[in-house]
C-alpha cells in the first residue's frame, strides 16, 4: 500500500523533539479528588507486523497497572486506514479493534482520526453509501455524536472531531463552525472547572519545525486551521490540557496556562518501530488530583516485526 503525506504523515527522514516541562505546583482545593484515565492514541490496528498483536499488548499492561485508570481516551486512528480501502478490508480491520479492546472493562471515550474515515481519499467511492465517510467509525465505535463532553470528579472533557472534508485533499483538520459555536456554549456553562480537550490534530506542535526546519509552516494536513481560535478559548475558560495525537510523537508544550500534550502512539512509526527514532510504541498516563495533574509515557515492550 502507497502511503502519501496526507494519509499518514510518516516516514519522514527526520529528527525529532520531545519538550518536557514540568508542571508548576499549584495549590488544590480541599474537595480535591484523585482519578487516574489513559491517553491511548494513534492505534493503526491492522494484521500486518502483528498490529493487533501489539494493540492486545497494550491492553495487557493498561489492566496489569495497579492503579486501575477510570478510563481511556482514544485519540483518534483506531484503524491503520479507512480513507482508500474495500469495505471487506474495513470490517476487518474493525473487528480486530473490538477483539484487542474488549478485555478494558473500564469507559473508553474516542475521537475521530483522519484515518477513520471511510472513502474520503477514493474519488470513486459511494458517496450515499451507509457506510461513507465517518458513519462506520461512528457507528461502531464512538456510539454517539462526533463531538460530545462528559463531566468526571469536577473535570469536563471534551472530545472534539477535527477531521473534515476538503475538495481539493479529500479532508483537512479543522473544527468546523457549528461545533466550535457548540464549544463556546458548553465551555461557559461551567467557567471554573478545570478542562481537558481531545483532539486528533494538534492546536499547537513543533513537529514541522522539528522535521522540515525552523522556518516552515504547518498545513492543515498537520494542525487544525483554526487552532489559535481553541489556543484562545483553552486560556480563557480554564482549559488545563489540550490532547493532541497525530504526530505520533510526545511532545509537552506549556502556552498561557495550558498544557497542549501530544501522546505518543499505540503504533510507534506505524508499527515499524519508534516514531522518528525517538518515541516508541506506547500511551500517556494521567493521574488527576485537584485540579492539577501529572503524567506520563508508557511503553509495553513492542518490538518491530521484521
Ligand atoms: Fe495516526
Amino acid at each position: 500500500m502507497s502511503i502519501t503525506r496526507r494519509e499518514v504523515l510518516g516516514g519522514m527522514a527526520a529528527s525529532g523533539l520531545s519538550l518536557a516541562f514540568k508542571p508548576s505546583p499549584q495549590l488544590l482545593s480541599p474537595s480535591a479528588s484523585k482519578f487516574r484515565f489513559v491517553h491511548f492514541t494513534d492505534i493503526h490496528i491492522q494484521p500486518e507486523l502483528d498490529g493487533n498483536l501489539g494493540v492486545k499488548e497494550a491492553v495487557k499492561k493498561i489492566k496489569a497497572m495497579k492503579t486501575r485508570p477510570d478510563f481511556i481516551l482514544i485519540g483518534g486512528d483506531h484503524v491503520m486506514d479507512l480513507l482508500k480501502v474495500t469495505k471487506q478490508r474495513a470490517d476487518m480491520q474493525f473487528k480486530l479493534l473490538a477483539d484487542a479492546l474488549k478485555p478494558l472493562e473500564m469507559p473508553v471515550y474516542s475521537v475521530v482520526g483522519n484515518h477513520d474515515v471511510f472513502g474520503w481519499g477514493d474519488k470513486d467511492s459511494d458517496k450515499n453509501s451507509a457506510y461513507y465517510g465517518k458513519k462506520m467509525i461512528q457507528d461502531l465505535v464512538l456510539k454517539g455524536s462526533l463531538y460530545r463532553a462528559f463531566s468526571f470528579n469536577g473535570w469536563r472533557f471534551y472530545l472534539l472531531d477535527t477531521v473534515q472534508p476538503d475538495l481539493v485533499d479529500g479532508w483537512r483538520s479543522e473544527i468546523d463552525p457549528a461545533q466550535m459555536a457548540w464549544l463556546k456554549t458548553d465551555l461557559a456553562k461551567y467557567p471554573t472547572m478545570p478542562k481537558t480537550l481531545v483532539l486528533h490534530c494538534p492546536a499547537i506542535s513543533t513537529i514541522v519545525q522539528v522535521s522540515e526546519g525552523a522556518n516552515k509552516a504547518a498545513d492543515d494536513s498537520w494542525l487544525i486551521t483554526n487552532g489559535k481560535e481553541i489556543v484562545d478559548l483553552s486560556i480563557q475558560n480554564n482549559v488545563k490540557l489540550v490532547l493532541q495525537g497525530h504526530t505520533h510523537v510526545v511532545e509537552d508544550i506549556s502556552y498561557g496556562g495550558v498544557r497542549f500534550i501530544t501522546g505518543g502512539s499505540v503504533c510507534g512509526n506505524w508499527w515499524r518501530g519508534p516514531r522518528l527514532g525517538l518515541f516508541p510504541e506506547g500511551y500517556m498516563v494521567f493521574d488527576v488530583s485537584g485540579d492539577t495533574f501529572t503524567n506520563y509515557y508508557e511503553t509495553y515492550g513492542w518490538v518491530a516485526r521484521k
